[in-house]
């Protein structure tokens, strides 16, 4: 996760809630139930929990960054960070002309990875318009792709049976008033008419919407893009849309990104597979199935969902190592999706080797590091009454004293490669109790 120091502030600074940051350790690091941000919000407490109950528990979805810099592969800031003149740039949209129905290909590949929806960039800072707009000829009906690529998409996204939103940002590189809205209030005025615009258009022309993501929302506030008036317009078109917090109103859902924090809030960590969102042919910092697997765990332990994003290629096609590696957590989430899908929020959860989910009173014991024949867990408050594998059911021996839960006869290779599950049943809501190893385990040896 290396991202340029200069780069990452400068970025830092252009984004509005939910910033960039660096990928934090996995495992027992992470603080549990972050305070969100508070403020207005265009719906209630009640109302949100109704309409998010699918995305609770759809818990993993798949990002999609899709646009013109998909055909130049280097990552889709370049065209700001290269300083690409806009002239320039736009002669891309003449030629970006991915395959008919790509997207079928990424959502069978959701699927199959054990997904629940997808989330694609409609428009990206680039400002050129997968979707129809009447307001620009900046989009791909009108360029060279002559076909509406939102239209494709969600088309692909219902064959799969999967839930779809919108990303779409509002910080705007092609505009002409994109930048200068921040010091003419002419300019605010049409840029801000142009996006609440095309959030009607999207809210508006494609049946039912799940999700609207947005995404920065640079160079105004919450007031200067008069967000609560656009939010309260894309709740009146779509009244069980989920809206996510970028366009400076905490809304629905906050947006860790690049890293796992979980919030006393829904929340939903977006990441990467390698280190861009957009397609890069020099970058092969993939993730492996198993970090993949362990990041999946990480958020189901803490009620949160995991948005992994996929690059494709400027013809649509996916990347082979996201390919591979989706695959591969597909195979694992065959036999324990429904842990992820139905889990409760866990409060088990130091250990360097294992992951920790719950359902109710039974305890899931995921481990990634493999010791091999005897695992062992610290600290649990609990009283174990049973445990088996959680892929096949065998019974598993346990020997449970003052500090320790040790599960042994186990086999010498892990059965699952990227994390063998022990369902662990207790007598009451499984819980943990580190500290108290620290201090009250006798130092004299017996
Ligand atoms: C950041 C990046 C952007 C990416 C987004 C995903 O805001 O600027 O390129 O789309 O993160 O969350």
């Amino acid at each position: 996760m290396l991202t340029p120091k200069s780069s990452l502030s400068r970025r830092n600074l252009l984004k509005g809630a939910g910033g960039l940051a660096l990928a934090a350790p996995l495992g027992r690091a992470q603080e549990a139930g972050k305070k969100a941000d508070t403020g207005p919000t265009t719906s209630t407490a009640e109302d949100r929990d109704r309409r998010m109950q699918w995305w609770h528990e759809a818990r993993f979805g798949m990002f999609i960054h899709f646009g013109l810099y998909s055909q130049l592969g280097q990552h889709e800031w370049a065209m700001e960070e290269e300083g690409i003149p806009v002239a320039e740039y736009q002669l891309l949209a003449r030629q970006f002309n991915p395959k008919p129905h790509a997207a079928r290909a990424w959502a069978k590949l959701a699927k199959t990875a054990g997904m629940k929806y997808m989330v694609m960039t409609t428009k990206h800072h680039e400002g050129y318009c997968l979707f129809d707009t009447k307001l620009t000829d900046y989009c791909a009906p009108k360029q060279a792709a002559g076909r509406d690529l939102v239209a494709e998409y969600l088309e692909a996204a219902k064959a799969e049976g999967l839930r779809f939103g919108f990303y779409y940002s509002l910080m705007d590189w092609h505009h002409p008033d994109g930048a200068r809205c921040l010091t003419d209030e002419a300019a605010r005025r049409r840029f801000v008419d142009y996006i609440h615009g095309q959030v009607r258009e999207l809210c508006g022309n494609y049946g039912k919407v799940d999700v609207l993501w947005y995404d920065v929302n640079w160079p105004l506030t919450a007031e200067g893009w008069e967000s609560e008036k656009m939010n309260r317009m894309v709740r009146r078109l779509q009244p069980d849309i989920l809206i996510n917090n970028r366009a400076g109103i905490p809304e629905d859902f906050t947006t860790p990104e690049q890293h796992i924090q979980a919030y006393d809030y829904p929340w939903e960590s977006c990441m990467t597979m390698n280190d861009s969102w957009g397609f890069n042919t020099g970058d092969d910092n993939w993730k492996s199935p198993k970090t993949i697997v362990r990041n999946l765990l990480t958020c189901t332990r803490d009620h949160g969902n995991y948005l992994l994003n996929i690059g494709p290629k400027g013809d649509g096609s996916i990347p082979e190592p996201s390919v591979q590696a989706l695959t591969a957590v597909g195979k694992w989430m065959d036999t324990h999706g429904e842990l992820i899908h139905k889990a409760d929020r866990c409060k088990v959860r130091s250990s360097e080797m294992c992951a920790f989910t719950r359902q109710g009173n039974t305890l899931f014991v995921h481990t990634y590091f493999w010791p091999g024949e005897a695992v062992a867990v610290g600290g649990l408050k609990n009283k174990v009454l049973s445990a088996k594998m959680y892929h096949g059911g065998e019974a598993v021996k346990f020997e449970q004293s003052e500090w320790r839960v040790k599960f042994s006869g186990l086999p010498a290779h892990a059965p699952d490669a990227l994390a063998t599950t022990i369902a662990v049943e207790c007598d009451g809501e499984p819980d943990q109790d580190m500290h108290a190893i620290r201090v009250h385990r006798k130092r004299e040896s017996v």
